[in-house]
């Protein structure tokens, strides 16, 4: 797909907002993404930059890919208070701005929902990451009960995407991830938010891979 511009200036907007709301449940996920991270990362679909506050000490540097504008904006405030040096980039998953084998890791949480070509997303993902680093991820996922999935694809086939910035709530990512070529070496189910009541998106995954 090259690079086709990503562009919800609504979605955008209230993502900003709900996510910084979501942040009490969602912050400890993403503590545990990025946990004993070290070296060069590189996060794709980064936001308004959530992530930033959460890597930690041994990271040496983080290319943040961001193609939407006003959340790309964002992520540059949230990188300069960073606890570590962060660029952020205009970009998409589907065309990484790095070179092959260049990061010890790649990052993508809440991302690979709404990426158009998931398939050329994760063998980016892949190409840049070196042999023996790793993929950190956490997303939301198919669900396991029928019924869910049932809602999930239906919704995926109506109105979801257009009222979520693309995100589709059926999609299969660690299989994905595989099929790229990694190996998972974790993998955690958590709901979020974590209600009795399932939301579309309620399954999430939160684990780790390794480029063989
Ligand atoms: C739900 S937000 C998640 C933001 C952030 N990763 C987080 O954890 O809060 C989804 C992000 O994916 C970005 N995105 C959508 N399509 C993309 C693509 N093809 N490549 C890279 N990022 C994309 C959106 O602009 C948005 O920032």
């Amino acid at each position: 797909m090259g690079s086709r511009a990503v562009r919800h200036p609504v979605f955008a907007r209230l993502y900003a907002r709900a996510s910084h709301a979501m942040e009490a449940e969602v912050g400890p996920h993403r503590d545990r993404l990025l946990a004993g991270l070290s070296g060069a990362v590189l996060e794709v679909g980064a936001g308004n930059g959530l992530n930033f506050a959460h890597y930690p000490t041994g990271v040496t540097r983080v290319l943040a890919v961001e193609p939407e504008p006003y959340l790309r904006n964002l992520a540059r405030e949230a990188a300069a208070r960073a606890p570590c040096p962060v660029d952020v980039a205009d970009g998409v998953a589907e065309r990484l701005p790095a070179d092959d084998g260049t990061f010890d890791a790649a990052v993508a949480s809440l991302v690979l929902c709404s990426v158009h070509d998931p398939e050329a997303a994760m063998s980016e993902l892949y190409r840049v990451v070196r042999p023996g680093g790793e993929l950190r991820f956490y997303e939301h996922v198919r669900a396991e009960s029928p019924r869910l999935r049932r809602v999930q694809r239906t919704l995926d086939a109506t109105v979801w995407p257009r009222f979520t910035g693309g995100c589709h709530a059926h999609r299969d990512t660690v299989t994905a991830i595989t099929r790229a070529g990694f190996s998972i070496d974790r993998l955690d189910g958590v709901r979020v938010p974590d209600t009795r009541i399932s939301v579309p998106t309620s399954p999430h995954v939160i684990g780790s891979a390794t480029h063989p």
